[in-house]
């Protein structure tokens, strides 16, 4: 064992699982965040948190719009997926400049995004400052998805996407 800086550390621990966040902003005009930092909170009722920087854009936006929608974005559209990692909805419509498409949610206000792994529509119901970010928590009130897009992107700490599928890797049997 050695001792390692954060660079090294982000990057051995990846891949990452990588996500987009859909939010509204004050014209409710859609903006979409590249999340690592998500988790599944609570089995029953089932809850997700992110882990957002005071300073980004998505940051205001759930600021006015307690909802979002936590997208896995499928393989073929890494391009969009890491210009909304990289770029942000103040200098650009992460909509109109990239090809993903808003589809109307089922249950929120948000949209989601066509061509996706899974989406799960999230109303926020409480937030944690954490250092420089804030975890929203939030139920999981809809999921939807594209059973035939079975690929989704990871990340290599902040460096690239790639793609891995739930049909990879060793089939464990496990027995709480
Ligand atoms: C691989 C990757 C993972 C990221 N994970 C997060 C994250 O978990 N939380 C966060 O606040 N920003 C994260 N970011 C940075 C935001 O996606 C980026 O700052 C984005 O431009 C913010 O957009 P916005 O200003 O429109 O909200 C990540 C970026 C990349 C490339």
């Amino acid at each position: 064992m050695k001792e390692l800086d954060r660079q090294e550390a982000f990057e051995l621990a990846s891949p990452y699982p990588y996500v987009l966040a859909v939010t509204l902003d004050r014209r409710d005009r859609p903006n979409i965040i590249g999340l690592s930092w998500w988790m599944f909170t609570s089995w029953s009722p089932l809850m997700m948190a992110v882990s957002v920087g005071r300073e980004r854009y998505s940051h205001e936006c759930l600021e006015h719009h307690g909802e979002f929608v936590l997208c896995f974005p499928s393989e073929g559209q890494e391009k969009d997926a890491w210009t909304c990692g990289t770029k942000s909805g103040r200098e650009i419509d992460k909509f109109k400049d990239t090809d993903f498409k808003a589809v109307p949610s089922r249950v929120v206000k948000v949209p989601t995004i066509g061509g996706v792994t899974v989406s799960f529509e999230c109303r926020v119901v409480n937030r944690v400052e954490t250092g420089d970010h804030t975890v929203y928590i939030a139920d999981v009130v809809s999921i939807c998805g594209n059973t035939d897009k079975v690929r989704h992107l990871y990340s290599i700490h902040y460096r690239k996407l790639i793609s891995i599928g739930s049909d990879c890797g060793i089939n464990m049997d496990l027995t709480y």
